[in-house]
């Protein structure tokens, strides 16, 4: 139904920048932030804090926190925990203005808190309060993610209908293609009900779109051991669901800027881009250096000038765009000027390995000329790409120091 409440959940997102969680900067006395997202959860928001409290009163009496966050709910969700602030002191409410969406309202919970270990569960009480009691166990343990699973044992979910049951499943599958090393390190990938370890995340910039935040924290934290504990998805006693077509879009989206930014398939693609553009800025200049009908220069000089502006070009676009992430890890003059001169040396390299190639092929192995200088210009990006890879833009780990993780 078009109302007044859809409507403004479908405001663009004005943010699309980066959110970082900080480390804890002095050891705190609450171990778990609990943050409960909501939209239009009016109804349900004051049982579910007063479930919630009941339980984490029995085991971290003092030592837990549950921020709401609000996206402006029309219903006055806000509202109503607001209220409830004056006889719970472990409540926080947030109420964006702004910004919009699932996952970046638990991100902004996290980015407030004070706990060790970061949860989420949502505002319905689709997911049972006393899970969070559950799922502390393997945090206590040492895990570093315990996470609620429909499909790990005794989990499920009430009356999916079976269209249903296939779509979550779709999605499901649909992610383990594109991510498989990803979603395929849990039962749930898409379940919104979990507890992380602060330091598994901290510091890391996270960019989730929609709905799916434990992709991002499975694909971008520092997470080892994982433990998942098994609950049954309960059915929706009051409001509806938030899900449209545009949090599935959404959720593809997610996945492939993820497929992009994790490992070099993105950098490949990005740097296949700009060395098209630096084979445009070679040939014009050879052209303008070389042709009698303008500068007339020799042919060798010529190339060594357009190759060089070439490479020149290359470099620019690759350290300011092709592997910014790694950049931005080593600012300064001198840092790039080292870069510059291994990708200049590397190029090199490649130009001579390319000429090389042309001719193996071409008069030792008879392939025409032309395919001949193809297939050699496509060995040579493969070695550009990679020595670059490996030696230019390298990242080096560096080990968090045990006394300040
Ligand atoms: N702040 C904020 N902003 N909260 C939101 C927004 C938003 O844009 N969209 C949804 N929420 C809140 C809802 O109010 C609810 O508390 C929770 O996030 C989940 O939203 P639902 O719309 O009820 O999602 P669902 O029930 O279809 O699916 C949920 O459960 C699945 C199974 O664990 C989600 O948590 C899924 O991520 C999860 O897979
Ligand atoms: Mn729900």
């Amino acid at each position: 139904m078009p109302n007044a409440a859809s409507a403004s959940l479908t405001a663009p997102t004005a943010l699309v920048t980066p959110i970082q969680i900080p480390p804890l900067s002095h050891p705190s006395p609450i171990q778990l932030s609990l943050v409960i997202p909501t939209y239009n959860e009016a109804s349900s928001i004051q049982s579910l804090i007063s479930q919630l409290c009941g339980s984490l009163d029995t085991v971290l009496p003092g030592a837990y926190e549950l921020i709401v966050v609000d996206d402006n709910s029309p219903d006055h969700t806000a509202k109503v925990a607001q209220e409830l602030q004056g006889q719970l002191p472990q409540l926080k409410v947030i109420c964006r203005q702004q910004e919009r969406g699932l996952a970046t309202a638990v991100l902004r919970g996290w980015q407030v808190s004070q706990g060790e270990v970061l949860g989420v569960i949502d505002g319905d009480l689709q997911h049972p309060p006393e899970m969070i009691l559950k799922l502390w166990q393997p945090m206590q343990r040492g895990a570093d993610l315990a996470v609620g699973s429909r499909y790990a044992e005794s989990g499920g979910v009430s009356y999916w209908s079976l269209g249903r049951r296939i779509i979550s499943r779709g999605a499901q599958l649909i992610g383990l293609a594109i991510l498989p090393g990803v979603l395929g390190r849990v039962s749930d990938p898409l379940s919104g009900l979990f507890l992380v370890r602060r330091k598994s995340i901290a510091g890391i910039p996270l960019n989730p779109k929609g709905y799916k935040l434990l992709i991002e924290v499975l694909a971008r934290g520092r997470v080892g051991t994982i433990e998942e504990v098994g609950y049954v998805f309960q059915e929706r006693q009051n409001g509806e669901s938030k899900i449209q077509l545009r949090t599935c879009i959404q959720y593809l989206q997610h996945l492939i800027h993820l497929r992009l930014s994790l490992g070099p398939l993105g950098s490949f693609l990005r740097f296949s881009t700009v060395g098209l553009s630096g084979t445009f800025v070679d040939m014009i200049l050879l052209y303008f250096l070389h042709d009698p009908s303008n500068l007339g220069w020799g042919l060798m000089a010529s190339k060594l000038i357009s190759s060089e502006v070439a490479i020149l070009n290359n470099f620019l676009w690759n350290d300011l765009w092709t592997f910014r992430s790694v950049t931005k890890l080593q600012p300064g003059a001198l840092n790039r000027l080292k870069r510059l001169v291994k990708f200049n040396v590397i190029c090199l390299i490649g130009l001579l390995l390319n000429s090389f190639l042309l001719i193996l092929l071409s008069e030792y192995l008879g392939i025409h000329y032309l395919l001949a200088n193809l297939i050699a210009i496509g060995i040579v990006v493969f070695w550009n790409f990679y020595l670059n890879f490996k030696l230019s833009w390298r990242v080096t780990e560096v080990k968090p120091n045990p006394k300040n993780p």
